[in-house]
């Protein structure tokens, strides 16, 4: 399996569903069937998610709940994981994870102005002209996956609540892609990125979903040429 995530088994699992984070390990057991994430969780148990942990939840996460052991270090795994989880406080720090309204309602006239156009061709122009609405109705269609993505990251309002409505209302009701499918979907790509198993499948759902460029005949085929290409620039 190639998987660039950190990954390593320390503590003997036994009965108990152990998640490691931040060299602590935590017992969820009783908590997998509800953790509000999904099922994902399943794929990090005995594994350190410290960073993975990091990219999906608040600070405060984990403020009630005690750790019921420590992390055995190791330490060429964990300094990637470290460095990763550096990075996300670096962002946080520079400020890059503040939402800029002004930006997304500039994006969201653009976006109806495009529907408003591909309308506009369709009701008042004669064809062959009319096909310019089809152009307007793509762009809209890309612009609400752009909506979809943001608020089911809960990067709008940060209300988990009030950003997955805004997320049915892109995806599911302008865009036609179920909200909480590809949020489900979404959350395994994040996860588990370029995770992939030669001999059965991607991990990663999105990069084989016959919808997407990505299509899972094509890992395959791009990987060697690309390795070629890469080594050849480098030397
Ligand atoms: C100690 C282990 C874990 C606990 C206690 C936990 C708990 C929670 C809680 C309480 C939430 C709600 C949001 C929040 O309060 O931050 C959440 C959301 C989530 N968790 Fe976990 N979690 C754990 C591990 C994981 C792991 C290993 C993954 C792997 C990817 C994961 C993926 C997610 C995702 C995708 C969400 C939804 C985030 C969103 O809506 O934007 N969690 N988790």
């Amino acid at each position: 399996m190639h998987c660039y995530h950190s990954s390593f088994f320390t503590l003997s699992v036994q009965e108990k569903k152990l998640i490691a984070v931040n060299g602590n390990w935590y017992d969820i057991t009783n908590f997998i069937d509800y953790h509000p994430g999904g099922t994902i969780i399943n794929r990090f148990v005995g594994k350190d998610a410290s960073s993975v942990f990091q990219a999906f939840h608040k600070p405060t996460t984990l403020k009630h709940r005690k750790p019921v052991a420590k992390v055995q270090v190791n330490h060429e795994l964990d300094a990637i994981n470290e460095a990763f989880v550096n990075l996300g406080e670096w962002f946080e720090r520079q400020g890059y994870f503040k939402t800029d309204y002004y930006w997304y309602c500039r994006k969201l006239i653009v976006t109806f102005c495009m529907l408003g156009t591909c309308m506009g061709f369709v009701c008042w122009v004669e064809s062959p002209y009319r096909l310019f609405g089809a152009i307007a109705l793509a762009a809209f269609w890309q612009q609400c996956g752009f909506f979809m993505h943001d608020a089911e990251h809960n990067q709008l309002t940060r209300d988990r609540n009030l950003d997955s409505w805004i997320g049915v209302f892109f995806a599911t009701m302008c865009f036609g892609v179920s909200s909480s499918w590809w949020r489900h979907n979404h959350f395994i790509h994040h996860a588990l990125t370029a995770c992939v198993h030669y001999e059965t499948n991607f991990f990663d759902p999105q990069m084989r979903e016959p919808v997407w460029v990505q299509n899972w005949k094509l890992y395959p085929f791009y990987n060697p040429r690309l390795n070629v290409g890469v080594s050849r620039f480098s030397t």
